[in-house]
């Protein structure tokens, strides 16, 4: 079986950055309360209706397939993780596929909120191990602006849009994802959820008008969870490889929280500076967070050929995942 190697990363943001300082002036909160508690300073959304997720996917897609060298028709699937699709149907996947001109790729999305890039990811190194594919994109990307209701501000502070984007490819050479695992929990499925607008609950005018739309999340709850969560994650990963916390060159964790990861890291007896936050800049970008966080390490130098870098992640759902990389 081949093995799967990243060969490229690639981020886009839409221009538009709203500060704390703007939330501010339309809705009841504070720059000092969403700083503390969230490590959130700002986030990139875009500037207006027209703009849809896949263009932020394809944006992101550009520069991973640049960085790798790869051209769009060498691509044999596109996989896309979003809670926010450019339509109910088709995939966002397929409207990137086009974009693209990948024209010899399958696409289909994957929704598994924001651990959806690391089931993405083991989607890809799958297909890649079992040799169905050689080259696969993975992109995670979400507009969740338009999704928020800004007279609720326990949600609306914390999202941003974004994209990010790899580009997997089988090699002989030993090493790449060495593992993923994926995990989920649907009996807390209105932890973090989009109440109306599927089938459960079809948008009616009543639907929409009372917010049935938008975003609904029990913080709290989802903030316990996710302590208790990131860190069986990575155990399991580092168990599964027989590896300790201290051989972790770089850990980049999901961005739903600055706290959450701080505390993380402090249950793991990982030092701070091995671990990726950037949540200041780009907030909760969901699907988006990791591909985003994995091309500022590549593109800063914080990743370096063989080092190991575990990616971990939790969201609606639930779910949670772990991948582990050997660069
Ligand atoms: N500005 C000012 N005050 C606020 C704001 C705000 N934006 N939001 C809440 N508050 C107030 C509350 O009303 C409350 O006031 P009260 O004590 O007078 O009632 C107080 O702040 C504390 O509220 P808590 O909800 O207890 O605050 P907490 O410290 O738990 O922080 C937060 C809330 C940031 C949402 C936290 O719970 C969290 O990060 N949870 C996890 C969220 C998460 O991970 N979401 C993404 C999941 S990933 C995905 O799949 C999309």
């Amino acid at each position: 079986m081949s093995y799967a190697r990243i060969i490229g990363t690639g981020l886009y943001v839409p221009e538009k950055v709203v500060t704390n300082l703007d939330l501010e002036k339309v809705m009841d909160t504070t720059d000092e309360w969403i700083r503390q508690r969230t490590g959130i300073v700002q986030r990139h959304v875009i500037a207006h209706e027209g703009v849809a997720t896949s263009d932020l996917a394809v944006g992101a897609s550009r520069k991973a397939l640049e960085a790798a060298h790869i051209r769009p028709e060498e691509l044999d699937m596109i996989v896309v993780a979003t809670m926010t699709p450019d339509h109910l149907l088709p995939s966002t996947a397929c409207l990137v596929q086009a974009k693209l001109g990948a024209t010899n790729a399958g696409a289909f999305d994957v929704m598994a909120a924001c651990s959806g890039f690391i089931y993405a990811l083991s989607t890809a190194h799958n297909l890649v191990r079992t040799g169905q594919c050689k080259t696969v994109l993975v992109a995670g990307a979400e507009i969740f602006s338009n999704r928020l209701d800004f007279h609720d501000r326990n949600t609306a502070v914390l999202f941003g849009d974004g994209a990010g984007a790899i580009v997997v490819q089988a090699t002989d050479e030993e090493g790449g994802v060495l593992s993923t695992h994926l995990h989920a929990d649907g009996t807390q499925y209105d932890v973090l959820w989009v109440p109306a607008g599927g089938s459960a609950a079809p948008p009616t005018h009543e639907r929409i008008d009372s917010g049935g739309l938008f975003l609904r999340m029990k913080g709290p709850e989802l903030f316990k969870a996710a302590i208790r969560l990131f860190a069986e994650a990575v155990t399991e990963a580092l168990e599964h490889n027989g590896c300790t916390i201290d051989q972790i060159d770089l850990f980049i964790p999901h961005q739903a929280n600055a706290r959450i990861i701080e505390m993380t890291a402090e249950r793991l007896g990982l030092p701070m500076e091995k671990v990726l936050i950037n949540i200041d800049r780009y907030a909760n970008t969901t699907a988006a967070s990791i591909p985003i966080a994995i091309d500022e390490a590549v593109r800063d130098g914080k990743i370096k050929t063989n080092d190991l870098v575990l990616l971990a992640a939790f969201g609606g759902g639930l779910t949670w995942a772990s991948a582990l990389i050997k660069w």
